[in-house]
């Protein structure tokens, strides 16, 4: 499973690329919004910031609400960046966008994917990622990986090449699982990656060899 960080935060996604953890970059709206970058216009710049970073997929939302918004700031987009991905929210208007947009060969990212069948529909479109919301639909009182698990098994079994993105990802936990059921990335914010780095026996182990080590050096002194 590959790993994306989900943020438009500029030295968390440096970070994560120095550490090596990452190989693609999400961003949405409210997370672009969250770094008070005014949505569109400055929203290229910090996209062609995080390109300079990260050699991958650099998933970009659209803002229009309507079909033909999203079709004009989509081709917009699709021409920031060779590595952009345009969002397209799983909407009435959002699927007849993904029809055209990927019909013109450009990377989509389907947001927003709630259920199997709107991931269904998305791959008749031909996105390239499908991204269900896992911990949106865990905090309704859905089980979220259900969902993630069941639209891998329905593309496996149709041999579908829409990759499934588990997005919403709270914990480190919701990562596993993904990876478990089968996931072909999980796009995960920066805290969770660097819990999912930590365990308590790598610190102590760590510390201890050091200190075993010094006992060494000490001796021959
Ligand atoms: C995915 O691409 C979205 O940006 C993101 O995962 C949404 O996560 P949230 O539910 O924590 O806002």
């Amino acid at each position: 499973m590959k790993l994306f960080l989900d943020s438009a935060n500029l030295d968390n996604i440096r970070e994560a690329s120095d550490m090596g953890f990452i190989s693609g970059v999400t961003t949405n709206p409210s997370l672009a919004a969250k770094e008070n970058v005014g949505l569109m216009g400055d929203y290229k710049s910090l996209i062609l910031e995080i390109a300079t970073m990260v050699d991958g997929p650099i998933s970009v939302e659209v803002t229009a609400p309507d079909f033909q918004g999203m079709l004009d700031q989509a081709f917009d987009i699709a021409k920031w960046h060779k590595n952009v991905v345009v969002k397209l929210p799983s909407t009435i208007d959002g699927f007849k966008a993904m029809a055209r947009v990927a019909g013109e060969g450009i990377p989509v990212n389907q947001t927003l994917c709630f259920s199997v069948n709107q991931a269904i529909l998305g791959a008749q479109a031909g996105v390239a990622y499908v991204s269900p919301f896992v911990g949106r639909l865990d905090d309704g009182g859905h089980d979220g990986m259900n969902v993630v698990e069941d639209i891998v098994d329905v593309f496996g079994f149709y041999d579908i090449s829409t990759k499934v993105l588990a997005a919403s990802i709270r914990s480190t936990l919701h990562c596993l699982n993904a990876a478990k059921v089968g996931a072909d990335v999980a796009t995960v914010p920066f805290d969770v990656l660097m819990q999912m780095a930590h365990h308590p026996l790598t610190d102590a182990g760590a510390i201890k060899f050091l200190d075993d080590w010094k006992k060494v050096e000490n001796s021959k002194k």
